[in-house]
């Protein structure tokens, strides 16, 4: 199916790896003309050189840490129009204890779980607006919607970002601008490579016998980690002309780890 957005500018940041690199070649797939941000600059290349290489789309890679003014200026300079914004970030560290937090972490995962994508998102909507046409994704994670005990520094900001998406999607929709969020569960990523890898050297395993462990563990009905591809084309469907109706909503994609009726 084509999606309708062939030739739509977007800007993906946090796109050289995991599932924002997913979602950036869902939409090269679709014709969608990228500007990508991650901090790293080798890896951002060569993930902008694979999807040019799959897909021949116009992609510029901008390596930046979006979560600074400085950043955001510059890919916004590359980009001053875009018709698509994605924005995710790397995973903050697992299992802090609620207790310890102190406001240096606090500072830094606001900045890149709710005061970055804030900022995006205010600086591009009334252009959106203008142009009669805009689409926003966050990714953002699971814990934003079932808090978790070890998701501490992860599900707060995201589930503030969720509800400050969600009152400005009121105000934007009738301009054909929407703004979503996708709430993933486990995923096979960079992120997850490097944790799970970690496990596996602890325990003389393979990155495999962990991951399987884990399903076990947390009982993830699908009975395997997602695909970040996969994940991405969700990402595009919510990019696409026809999703104009989908408005203010946060989709769970974690294989069934959490189930409810509505
Ligand atoms: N993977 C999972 O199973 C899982 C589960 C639940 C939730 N999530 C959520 O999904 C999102 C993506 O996770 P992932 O696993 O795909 O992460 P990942 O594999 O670490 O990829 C993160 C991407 O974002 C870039 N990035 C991070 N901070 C950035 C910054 N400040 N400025 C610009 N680029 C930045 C990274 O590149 P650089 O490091 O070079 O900047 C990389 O390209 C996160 O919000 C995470 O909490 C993931």
């Amino acid at each position: 199916m084509d999606l309708g957005i062939r030739g739509r500018r977007a800007i993906v940041n946090g796109a050289s790896a995991g599932l924002g690199k997913g979602c950036a070649l869902a939409l090269a797939r679709e014709g969608v003309d990228l500007v990508l941000s991650a901090r790293g600059e080798e890896r951002l290349r060569g993930a902008a050189e694979e999807i040019v290489a799959e897909t021949g789309a116009s992609v510029v890679p901008i390596a930046v840490d979006h979560t600074t003014e400085e950043g955001r200026e510059r890919i916004l300079a590359a980009c001053p129009e875009p018709d698509i914004l994605v924005g995710t970030c790397s995973p903050p560290p697992w299992g802090t204890d609620f207790r310890e937090v102190d406001r240096e972490q606090w500072d830094e995962f606001l900045a890149s779980g709710l005061l970055g994508p804030a900022e995006f998102i205010r600086r591009t909507v009334d252009g959106m607006a203008k142009r009669g046409f805009g689409r926003i994704v966050n990714i953002t994670t699971g814990a934003a919607k079932f808090p978790n005990e070890n998701r501490i520094l992860s599900g707060p900001p995201r589930a503030a970002l969720a509800n400050y998406s969600v009152a400005a999607s009121k105000v934007m929709a009738k301009d054909n601008v929407t703004i979503n969020n996708l709430l993933p569960g486990f995923h096979h990523t960079a992120a997850a490579q490097e944790q799970f890898t970690k496990i596996a050297e602890k325990r003389g395993t393979t990155y495999e016998a962990e991951v399987g462990r884990w399903v076990e563990k947390v009982g993830i009905p699908a009975g395997r980690f997602g695909d970040p591809d996969d994940f991405g084309a969700i990402c595009a469907l919510f990019c696409s002309t026809y999703a104009n109706y989908i408005v203010g909503q946060s989709l769970v994609v974690d294989g069934g780890i959490t189930t409810a009726i509505f």
